[in-house]
C-alpha cells in the first residue's frame, strides 16, 4: 500500500541515524559520515506526523568517474540512500530518489546522475532507469559497481 509522505531537504546531522542503523550497524556512527556532507543535499521522507525522516538521501556535485575528457556534462553524485526497514517496500524509495534526480537537474543545474550502488540494489536502480558502468568492487565486504542515468 502507498503510503503518504512529505520529502523535504534536511540537515547533514539529521541523516544520521537511518545511514548508520541501515547501512553500517556495524560501524561506528564515524563511519557514516561525510568530509562533503557540508557541502551536500539533503533530503528526508516524513510520514504524517513525524518529526525524523523514514528514508534518506544525500546529493553532491561530484565528477562522472572516467568520464571522457570531452565530456563537460555537470554531474550529481547521491550516496547514503537508505528507507526504515520498517517501511520498506511501499514506494516511498523511489519518490524520495525521484524527488533527488529532481533537485540535481532544477537546482544543481545537473546533467547526469550517478552513485556507488551496491550490487543487492542494482535491479532496483536499473528499473529506475540508471545503467551500471565498469567493473565491480567492495567497500568492506560489500559489493558495488558505479551506475548512472542522464537527467532530463
Ligand atoms: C533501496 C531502498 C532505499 C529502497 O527504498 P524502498 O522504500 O524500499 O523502495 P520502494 O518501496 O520504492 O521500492 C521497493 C519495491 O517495492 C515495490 N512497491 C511495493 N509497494 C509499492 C508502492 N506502493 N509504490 C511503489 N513501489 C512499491 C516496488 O515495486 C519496488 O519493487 P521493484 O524495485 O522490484 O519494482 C531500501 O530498500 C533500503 O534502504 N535498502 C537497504 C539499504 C540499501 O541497499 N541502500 C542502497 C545502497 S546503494
Amino acid at each position: 500500500m502507498t503510503i503518504a509522505i512529505d520529502i523535504r531537504r534536511i540537515s547533514a546531522e539529521d541523516t544520521v541515524l537511518l545511514r548508520h542503523s541501515v547501512l553500517w550497524p556495524d560501524h561506528p556512527v564515524s563511519h557514516v559520515l561525510l568530509p562533503e556532507d557540508a557541502s551536500g543535499f539533503h533530503y528526508g521522507a516524513f510520514l504524517p506526523g513525524g518529526d525524523r525522516p523514514t528514508a534518506v538521501v544525500s546529493v553532491f556535485v561530484d565528477a562522472l568517474p572516467r568520464a571522457g575528457s570531452d565530456d563537460r556534462a555537470r554531474a550529481a553524485r547521491f550516496r547514503k540512500f537508505a528507507c526504515d526497514p520498517a517501511r520498506q517496500g511501499r514506494g516511498v524509495g523511489t519518490r524520495l530518489l525521484a524527488h533527488a534526480f529532481n533537485a540535481a537537474a532544477a537546482e544543481m543545474k545537473c546533467d547526469v546522475i550517478w552513485c556507488d550502488a551496491r550490487t543487492s540494489a542494482a535491479g532496483w536502480y536499473e528499473r529506475r532507469g540508471m545503467v551500471r558502468f565498469g567493473d565491480t568492487f567492495f567497500k568492506g565486504d560489500v559489493e558495488y559497481v558505479k551506475m548512472k542515468k542522464a537527467l532530463l
